[in-house]
């Protein structure tokens, strides 16, 4: 029986994350940190649990043996996207023949369960690649003058990206939305700290990733989180940017913040071998 295995890349939403919900554009890349998926009929029927069995009886699959092996180099729930990533190499797996528009209603479908109301913005970078302005489902590839970055690990939040979602809804947010979306109009990494206050207005920067940020800040850089958020415990991964870089790495590891260097532009989902 065939073996089929597909490679989808994690992503770091640069700006406007939570705005992209209300229809606000987003720049997002995709790192080269990646997902892989190697799937194989089998004859014994096994059980798989959240997301994978989920995605199964979606594709109508569940009722058939599959051996399912994941082997990945993204952090999961800790805002890289590793739930669009797994989403996509799944689908592309066990359908290789759907058409492109099919595929990306099944992620869509299985996005909307791991997440509530998506906005496309991930599985669009995951299949894509490279970097995106993303709005309205619609998106265009850009260049951006930044290709790498350190993200520090604020801790996994409690919260799932659904229920962020939820909690920036019951605000009364307009004003910050728009303003996000100027931001991600005319971005710089100069822009990254004032993103980053707006996200703390908007409620969705925990007390650790606050002060991450502000030491950060402090020794002359700037850093933002760059997913959905968390304020029970961690925030997820917190985009870091200084000129000295030096200084940057220092300071984490005076601080002994886990942390993880990552390049931007990643290649997007495909078949491999
Ligand atoms: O949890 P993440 O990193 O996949 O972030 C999702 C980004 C949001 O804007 C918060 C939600 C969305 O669907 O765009």
């Amino acid at each position: 029986m065939k073996t089929v295995t597909v490679s989808a890349p994690g992503k770091v939403i640069l700006a406007g994350e939570h705005a992209v919900v209300y229809g606000y554009s987003a720049i997002v890349a995709a790192i080269d940190k990646r997902m892989k998926v190697t799937v194989k009929e089998s004859k014994k029927v096994q059980e798989y649990s959240g997301l994978v069995r989920f995605a199964l009886e979606l594709m109508g699959e569940d009722k058939r043996g599959w051996d399912i092996k994941i082997d990945s180099q993204i952090p999961i729930g800790s805002g890289l996207g590793s739930s669009a990533a797994l989403a996509t190499a799944l689908v592309w797996a066990i359908k290789p023949a759907a058409k492109i528009e099919e595929k990306d209603k099944l992620i869509k479908e299985i996005e909307d369960f791991a997440h509530g109301k998506s906005s496309g913005v991930d599985q669009t970078i995951v299949r894509e690649g490279g970097f995106l302005r993303f709005r309205q489902g619609k998106f265009k590839k850009i260049t951006l003058p930044i290709s790498r970055a350190i993200l520090i690990d604020s801790g996994r939040p409690a919260e799932t990206t659904g229920e962020m979602v939820g909690l920036v809804a019951r605000g009364n947010r307009e004003r910050q939305m728009k303003q996000i979306g100027e931001i991600v109009n005319k971005w710089t990494v100069d822009k990254i700290s004032l993103n980053e206050k707006l996200l703390e207005q908007i409620g969705v920067v925990g007390g650790k990733a606050k002060s991450m940020i502000r030491a950060v800040e402090a020794m002359g850089g700037q850093a933002k989180i760059c997913g959905a958020g968390g304020v029970r415990t961690g925030s997820g991964m917190i985009l870091a940017y200084a000129q000295n870089e030096d200084k940057l790495r220092q300071l984490i590891k005076d601080k002994n913040w886990p942390h993880m260097e990552v390049k931007f532009g990643g290649k997007g989902a495909r078949y491999e071998g």
